[in-house]
């Protein structure tokens, strides 16, 4: 069965620019995401690495171009005390990551291990940091450490320690879900909280001035947004967070392979909501911020399922199938289509858990569905955005089937990411694209036969990019047939 829908791409003026940091990343001290994961240690001879690092997760990283990364948590980064993370390693304390696992880790992955690790992926680093269990002094002496290129008792540490030039990190996140494993705060207080932190955080970096993070709200926690842009002086506020995980039931969340159609559909229920959340956001900043000063991150985000329960320190390690492109593809498109707003998301997490783009099993590492998807959607990575309506979308079960957006880059390229996220039935799609002067267009496709499809460490290429040939451009319209569960980027010139 086949249904048809029309899309209609416009070309605006005044439409921003699709920030590149909309496609960021996360990396949380937490099952076997940084040790056993990204980070194998200096002196492992059997995996390459650079200063501990894996260079084959370097390497895909680099492919994908990524362009932030959030570090050291979660719910991990208001336990975490940096001190302990630098200096000679064999002096270092312990930490029992009470919050993932009780596991006892050696502070061994610290601060220049992340930060050196950014300088190579040519990526900003965002530093989340510990406001339910530190202190302002712990933070301010973190800034310095990293940030201040003149005589301080942290840059003189940091010389110490083997790194003479700061690395000027911006992006500050001034605690995490303080709501909840970040110190269980009301809004009001943590308001206060918030505006006491941030006084003390600039001025150690020049020219390159911190860019601080309110740790936001919980998906339709409207109050906390309104809270924050109510009692925080924006001046002191470059940006608000938002968390939101596509989970249907946190008491039982359905495995990440073997879900049957009803799972499949209430994931892609909680998935769409991403649409509302961030509306409702952005209406609440709007009151408050009419300029647009203050910016939405949605600093973590992602499809969360039940653990595979047979792998090893694998809390929170989850496989990735054709799900979680109709997840990556929609609620990219969500980012996308408010980018006067959203100007940075964090998928959570990298590498072996949640919705991975990597997963490494010993010296083994496998790209995920996923990772295609932030593949393919490198075009839009700040490129002006074409504002895009959908006419009369099909449902499936309620649900708006066909997701759409575009963009131009600044070489006149326009890309289109389109997702069909019928389980079942093909979609014609017929888009007006004569605003846009197209003469060409191509395409490339993700899907699989079944849903549940996934690359396996035995079968590491079962879902990967294709050619898409099926895009036709006639008279200012480009006609296709997308099918059932499938991800396609058009490129038009
Ligand atoms: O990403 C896993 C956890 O989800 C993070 O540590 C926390 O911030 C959120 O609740």
């Amino acid at each position: 069965a086949q249904e048809k829908v029309k899309v209609n791409i416009v070309e605006d003026n005044d439409a921003p620019i699709v920030s590149k940091h909309i496609y960021g990343h996360f990396a949380e001290h937490l099952g076997r995401c940084i040790y056993e994961g990204l980070y194998v240690g200096e002196e492992n001879k059997i995996i390459p690495n650079t200063e501990g690092v894996r260079n084959d997760i370097i390497e895909a990283l680099k492919e994908l171009d990524i362009p932030n990364l959030r570090w050291p948590g979660g719910c991990f980064a208001d336990t975490y005390h940096w001190k302990d993370g630098v200096g000679p390693k064999e002096d270092r304390p312990t930490i029992v990551n009470r919050w993932w696992g009780g596991t006892t880790e050696d502070n061994s992955f610290g601060t220049h291990n992340f930060l050196n690790l950014c300088e190579v992926l040519d990526a900003e680093p965002y530093l989340s940091a510990n406001v339910g269990s530190g202190t302002v002094q712990e933070l301010i002496d973190w800034v310095q450490y990293t940030n201040h290129d003149g005589i301080s008792p942290m840059a003189d540490w940091r010389r110490e320690n083997g790194r003479e030039e700061p690395w000027k990190v911006k992006y500050w996140g001034v605690g995490n879900e303080t709501w909840g494993c970040g110190g269980n705060m009301t809004a009001e207080y943590y308001a206060d909280i918030y505006r006491q932190y941030a006084t003390f955080m600039p001025g150690w970096s020049g020219e390159t001035e911190v860019y601080r993070i309110a740790s936001g709200a919980s998906e339709d926690d409207y109050h906390w947004t309104e809270t924050l842009m109510k009692n925080v002086p924006h001046e002191l506020m470059e940006a608000v967070a938002l968390h939101d995980y596509a989970v249907f039931d946190w008491n039982d969340k359905g495995p990440s392979v073997n879900f049957d159609e009803e799972i499949y559909f209430k994931t892609m229920e909680q998935a769409l909501n991403m649409e509302e959340y961030v509306t409702k956001h952005i209406e609440i900043m709007d009151k408050y911020d009419p300029e647009g000063n203050v910016d939405l991150f949605v600093d973590e985000w992602g499809g969360w399922y039940d653990a595979e329960p047979e792998v090893k320190n694998g809390v929170l390690f989850q496989q990735n199938t054709i799900r979680d492109v109709m997840i990556a593809g929609t609620v990219l498109n969500t980012f996308n289509n408010h980018a006067k707003r959203v100007k940075m998301a964090n998928l959570a997490q990298m590498v072996n858990v949640l919705q991975a783009v990597i997963l490494t099993d010993e010296e083994k590492m496998i790209k995920t569905p996923t990772y295609h998807v932030m593949h393919m959607y490198k075009v839009h990575h700040d490129a002006k955005l074409l504002p895009s309506t959908i006419e009369e979308n099909a449902e499936f079960r309620g649900l708006p089937v066909l997701s759409v957006s575009a963009s131009k880059d600044e070489e006149e390229k326009v890309h289109i990411s389109v997702v069909n996220i019928d389980p079942e039935k093909d979609m014609e799609v017929e888009m007006d694209v004569s605003a846009l002067g197209l003469k060409d267009v191509e395409g490339s496709i993700l899907t699989s036969d079944k849903l549940q499809d996934h690359n396996s460490f035995d079968n590491p290429e079962k879902v990967t990019p294709k050619e898409f040939k099926g895009a036709k451009l006639k008279k200012g319209k480009i006609t296709l047939t997308i099918p059932a569960h499938s991800l396609i980027v058009l490129q038009g010139s």
